[in-house]
């Protein structure tokens, strides 16, 4: 499952690699047979559009492609936990002077927890719900609230201040306390009463919505 969206998202970039191709050869034909400048200008403007849009797809695929070859739903979402904690301690080891370092690392954060609790919460979470795991899967989403709250105060919060590494240091430990419950019970749970099918299910839906977050 995982292989093949991801076979269809390579072809896709090719086929937009032809066409973006094919509009920059386009551009060169009208710059060497009009009289202007301006139709060349028009075509280098499309063939541009064209690259950036092809570029962006093959960010995405670059990008969901890393986590679909985790494997199963449950391996994309614990490699992303993983992920996500690697980035806690390249921010724990700033100082208050990398104050530019600490604003990257905490878009890299918030892009990494937003397209992680977009997967959870329109695909896991209400799959756990209609197997009448309706309260783990509550308690897991209002957490993601609170996701949402520290990388508001992160986000707006003086990155030189004395409050930002204690910040860092109690988000961490609310994100490995949420990501141990559901690797280590609420997800092997749920797991273990799929069938090979409702499990290939999900974890194409995971990976579908992972790439337009991507
Ligand atoms: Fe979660
Ligand atoms: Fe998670």
């Amino acid at each position: 499952m995982a292989t093949r969206s991801g076979k269809s998202s390579s072809s896709s970039n090719r086929r937009n690699n032809r066409s973006s191709n094919r509009s920059s050869n386009r551009a060169n034909e009208r710059s060497a047979f009009s009289w202007g400048d301006s139709g060349a200008l028009v075509g280098a403007a499309i063939a541009g559009a064209a690259i950036a849009v092809a570029a962006n797809l093959g960010r995405k695929a670059a990008m969901q492609g890393m986590s679909a070859m985790a494997g199963d739903w449950d391996e994309v979402l614990a490699a992303e936990h993983d992920a996500t904690l690697l980035v806690f301690d390249k921010l724990l080891a700033t100082d208050e002077t990398q104050t530019f370092k600490r604003t990257m690392l905490v878009k890299k954060l918030t892009h990494a927890l937003d397209k992680h609790a977009h997967e959870e919460e329109h695909v896991v979470y209400p799959a756990l719900r209609e197997a009448n795991e309706a309260h783990d899967a509550d308690l897991l989403e209002a957490e993601h609230g609170y996701v949402k709250t520290f990388l508001y105060d992160l986000n707006e919060m003086d990155k030189a201040s004395t409050d930002f590494l204690p910040k860092v240091r109690e988000f961490r430990t609310m994100i490995e306390s949420h990501a141990r419950m559901e690797e280590e019970q609420v997800f092997p749970r749920f797991k273990q009463a799929l069938t090979e099918a409702q499990n290939a299910r999900i974890t194409s839906l995971v990976n579908k919505e992972g790439f337009k977050m991507a």
